[in-house]
């Protein structure tokens, strides 16, 4: 059974990709926003190959932090730390004949990712506090909602375990560069959530469609799955054309054109006019200089996006295509400000009428 759900090319184009990488037990990357549907392509992939009668077993690298995950990734010893009364094996020694799936992988610290490229080196590793060898085989696929090639200019990713990971990419387009998959998309969540709800012949309104074909998805696919589910709980369509219209209309300009953002004209000028100052001086060194000018201007555009989003992390993280994490350790160690005006109502470029909503 066919997984992917689109007949656009770029899905067409995907699932051909899929076809040939199946059985050639390469390392894949799978990369797109949040909700494009990378966990989908992970498992079509896995139970298309031959190891697909084997395990998948799924890692968000995001959830736990440096040391729970690298015991969950590669199993303790007994002793290895208080509470370790008994030995465990990690996931990838369950994934063994099968395929592991390393999710956020553009979250994984610096340290783990030194243990893991070894891993993909070697084939081999050791339980923490271990000493023995443990050899598998697995099939390793990451997927990631970074840049990581972003990621490993900016020193956050290991270059070496990237080119090791990315033999082959596989990049999942946004839903809003394939709107054509829309009806045939809903199709299959009407038939896929009326079995589960078990309602029958249910029909997405005129009005409904209209408004999916003119939103902008910054959600994708799991967005769109949500609203056809709750319209067939509640089967009503208006409140769900508000909430998009609003949506719509907060995010207008980041979201009808993506490239067409213009960024403070002074405060840029400001920031090259400081690096312009100090570079009469003195010359510091060139890596000095990106960092320090580079989060000046990092900043400007997190602070944008912030106000966009009317100070919703997520939202913002999503327009900046940077995990929620990444995101919020920027806001943390960067000296972001939230937008002033979030708690007594909405952001300047809000206007009165949708305030009224
Ligand atoms: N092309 C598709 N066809 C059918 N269902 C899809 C498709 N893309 C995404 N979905 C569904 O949307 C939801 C989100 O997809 P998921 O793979 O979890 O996204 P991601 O891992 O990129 O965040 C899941 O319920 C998934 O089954
Ligand atoms: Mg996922």
């Amino acid at each position: 059974m066919e997984l992917i759900v689109g007949k656009s090319p770029v899905i067409e184009r995907l699932k051909e990709l899929v076809n040939q990488v199946v059985d050639t037990d390469l390392n894949v990357l799978i990369c797109g926003e949040s909700g494009v549907g990378k966990d989908l392509v992970a498992q079509t992939l896995h139970y298309k190959s031959k190891r697909g009668k084997g395990r998948l077993v799924k890692v968000n690298c995001a959830a736990l932090p440096g040391e729970l995950l690298e015991s969950e990734l590669f199993g303790y010893e007994r002793g290895a730390f208080t509470g370790a009364v008994d030995a465990k094996k990690g996931k990838f020694e369950l994934a063994s004949g099968g395929t592991i799936f390393l999710d956020e992988i553009g979250d994984m610290s610096i340290a783990l990712q030194a243990k893991l490229l070894q891993v993909l080196q070697d084939g081999a590793f050791s339980r923490v506090g271990g000493v023995k060898d443990v050899s598998v085989d697995v099939w390793v696929i990451s997927a990631t909602n970074h840049d990581l090639e972003l990621d490993v200019q900016n020193g956050n990713f290991r270059e070496d375990l990237f080119y090791r990971l990315n033999i082959i990419k596989i990049i999942v387009p946004p839903l809003r560069d394939r709107k054509e998959d829309l009806p045939i998309l809903i199709t299959h969540f009407l038939e896929k959530h009326g079995r589960l709800l078990g309602k029958k012949n249910v029909s997405i309104p005129e009005e409904l469609l209209d408004i999916f074909k003119r939103y902008h998805w910054p959600g994708n696919v799991r967005e769109l799955e949500n609203y056809i589910r709750r319209f067939m709980v509640i089967g009503e369509a208006a409140p769900i054309i508000t909430e998009i219209s609003q949506r719509m209309a907060r995010s207008s300009e980041s979201f009808v054109e993506p490239g067409s953002w213009q960024p403070d004209d002074a405060l840029i000028d400001s920031v090259i006019a400081g690096c312009r100052t100090e570079v009469k001086e003195k010359f510091p060194p060139l890596k000095e200089i990106s960092k320090k000018y580079l989060a000046k201007i990092e900043k400007i555009v997190i602070e944008e996006a912030l106000k966009r989003a009317w100070g919703n992390r997520r939202e913002a993280a999503e327009l900046l295509q940077i995990s929620y994490k990444a995101l919020s350790y920027k806001i943390k160690n960067c000296g972001v400000e939230m937008p002033s005006d979030i708690e007594s109502g909405a952001p300047s470029h809000i206007s009165l009428s949708d305030k009224k909503r």
